[in-house]
């Protein structure tokens, strides 16, 4: 059977990674959250009290780290010199900083190539901004996937509850709001829908169903 390579791309929090993860297991596909590899370049800088701007040491960063998404039962970590980073790469202090180290040219090319090398062989659902437009512009499955601000936060906001993170919706959203803004209008890449993308809004609608639709549209491509 063919193995296809399925990109969805959307604003934040708007269920990608969930979703995602749920259709390559139901396929038996690898799962790729390039989020994660963004934020891993953040969570770099911030510990080795590198400037956010500094494009060419944040790459350098990343050549000596070691970046390795793992698959494990619990989902994908993320390592970072042979540490898991997977929690600390959702720190509040991340998320806040980690749209302006996505803006920096060279750490979008370093990630771009990896994502595209993890790509390259099929058999792949990969999260991200630029992922259907720029890292896998010939996917056999586009998905554009939004949903409403308000459910957005609502949604994170459950998400931290769970973690044992106490935050304020309005905070959330206002987060959220802020991420989605710069992630549209930066330079290289930005977030946009791709013309051939499918568009889901998930907006009152369960998991489980988003899910069935994506599997529904993979396997009509698969077997075409
Ligand atoms: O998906 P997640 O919310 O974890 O992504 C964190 C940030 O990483 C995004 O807000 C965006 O700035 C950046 N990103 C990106 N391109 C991608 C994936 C994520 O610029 N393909």
């Amino acid at each position: 059977m063919k193995n296809i390579s399925i990109a969805i791309d959307g604003p934040a929090a708007a269920g990608k990674s969930t979703i995602a993860k749920r259709v390559a297991n139901a396929l038996h596909y690898t799962y790729v959250d390039t989020g994660a590899m963004y934020r891993a370049a953040t969570w770099l800088a911030l510990q080795h009290d590198v400037d956010l701007t500094n494009d060419e040491e944040i790459v350098r960063l990343l050549e000596r780290s070691g970046l390795e998404l793992r698959p494990s039962e619990s989902g994908q970590r993320v390592i970072v010199h042979g540490e898991d980073v997977s929690e600390a790469i959702r720190s509040e202090r991340v998320t806040n900083a980690v749209s302006r180290v996505a803006t920096l040219p060279n750490v979008r090319r370093y990630l771009g190539e990896l994502q595209r090398a993890l790509g390259q062989r099929g058999g792949i659902v990969m999260d991200g901004r630029d992922i259907g437009t720029s890292v896998l512009p010939h996917a056999e499955l586009k998905i554009f996937m939004t949903a409403s601000v308000e459910e957005r936060a609502e949604r994170r906001y459950l998400e931290n509850k769970k973690r044992g993170i106490e935050t304020s919706l309005s905070d959330l959203k206002r987060e959220i709001e802020k991420r989605d803004k710069m992630d549209m209008e930066r330079a290289i890449s930005p977030l946009t829908e791709a013309s051939d993308a499918v568009r889901i809004d998930t907006t009152g609608r369960t998991i489980d169903e988003v899910a069935s639709e994506i599997e529904r549209l993979a396997n009509e491509k698969v077997s075409r």
